[in-house]
């Protein structure tokens, strides 16, 4: 259950698991200034603060450097989250376009977290929300 939670206002968006940044964000009702969306264009960067998370297909040199690819630079259209990561936007805030997604995807959010609760009661072990 990958969240991504938008630094500095708080937002938590839930994700599916093998969903990108950028869809996630879109199927919640946020918008904010993308390209290409397939990897090509780098207008959709933003920092990863917190978390971990790989590209879902091999993402050019030219559009990623080597110091970006260790300094926390977040390809949003083709990054996955390996866990809950925390993203900043990059000159520019997240704009809430639908409401009506936002709320459907914040009862996703709170059922996959209900859900994790319960099986972790089940098998005694513990996992995050
Ligand atoms: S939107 Fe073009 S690289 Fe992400």
């Amino acid at each position: 259950m990958p969240t991504v939670t938008i630094h500095p206002t708080g937002e938590v968006i839930y994700l599916e698991p093998e969903e990108t940044v950028l869809y996630g964000l879109y199927r919640a009702g946020y918008a904010y200034a993308v390209g290409c969306r397939r990897g090509g264009c780098a207008i959709c960067k933003v920092d990863c603060r917190e978390g971990e998370f790989h590209y879902n297909r091999p993402v050019a040199d030219t559009v990623i450097t080597d110091a970006e690819r260790t300094d926390g630079t977040c390809l949003s259209c083709r990054a996955v989250p390996e866990s809950d990561i925390t993203i900043e936007m990059r000159g520019e805030n997240l704009r809430l376009v639908n409401p009506l997604l936002r709320q459907i995807n914040e009862k996703a959010r709170l059922r996959a977290a209900a859900v994790a609760a319960e099986r972790s009661h089940l098998t005694g072990t513990t996992t995050k929300e």
